[in-house]
């Protein structure tokens, strides 16, 4: 077997401190002994010392979902990484469609991101991924090549601390997930891209699907070949669901 599936949990702007208490109480014995993935919950700010006290010993691991990308200074409202370090996470999630649309990012935000993380030790998970729109005018290849090469923009020879999450706009909070093989498609192209960047930093990096995994199809995407895990959003909130999928990745992880 070779790489564990990266399992990992976008909860967006959900759940406070107490909850996310309740929340592991519930899912740390779903998940307990599995083997062959690597679970990742990314709860927002605030409840990071909780989800980070919560999860200690048990092999599960906090994330943020974005930073700033100065060390510290006068921005206010911002978290830098060195920040989310301290409070116990070892990932963040970067240029997620919603930062991109609803906050303005552009790739050059992202790729200032991306780098300030690394720089901290942070395990970075890149979000890429075209709206309806450009798949329509047969522009997804196109869109997530520019957010792949300008993302990763400077450190194309540290892809060893970075995940992509390939995120298709259209499927997110939708209910429609892309089809298997045509996630399997872009994932191929993500590769592709990343092997040419860094050929052997490329075989490092776990491309992931995110867009309406649930239970139901959790197995079906992650048996394709090049989907290496899944960034899950509300499907991640109630436990018992992030569980299943976490247990369909472990079926899964036996086989690839
Ligand atoms: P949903 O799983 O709710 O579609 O959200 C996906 C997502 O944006 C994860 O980052």
């Amino acid at each position: 077997m070779g790489e564990k599936l990266l399992i990992a949990g976008n909860w967006k702007m959900h759940k406070t401190p107490q909850e996310t208490r309740e929340y592991f109480e519930r899912f740390l014995p779903l998940v307990e002994g599995l083997e062959g993935v690597e679970i990742l919950v990314c709860p927002p700010f605030v409840d990071l010392p909780a989800a980070a006290e919560a999860v200690a010993g048990s092999g599960v691991k906090v994330g943020g979902q974005n930073c700033h990308y100065e060390k510290e200074g006068p921005y206010t409202g911002e978290v830098s990484p060195r920040m989310l370090r301290a409070v116990g996470c070892e990932f963040v999630i970067l240029g997620h469609s919603e930062r991109r649309r609803l906050f303005g990012e552009t790739d050059e935000v992202v790729n200032k991101k991306v780098v300030s993380a690394l720089e901290e030790g942070l395990r970075v998970i890149l979000c890429v991924g075209e709206t309806l729109e450009e798949r329509e005018s047969g522009l997804t290849f196109t869109v997530v090549e520019t957010q792949l090469k300008l993302g990763l923009s400077g450190v194309e020879d540290r892809l060893e601390m970075v995940e992509v999450a390939y995120e298709p706009v259209w499927a997110i909070g939708t209910g429609v997930a892309a089809r298997p093989e045509d996630a399997e498609e872009v994932h191929r192209f993500i590769y592709s891209v990343l092997e040419k960047m860094n050929p052997e930093g490329a075989k490092r990096v776990r491309v992931l699907y995110g867009g309406s995994v649930k239970p139901e199809n959790a197995e079906a995407l992650l048996s394709q070949p090049s989907v290496k895990g899944v960034l899950v959003g509300g499907a991640s909130l109630k436990p018992e669901s992030f569980a299943a999928i976490a247990a369909a990745g472990a079926r899964l992880a036996r086989l690839k």
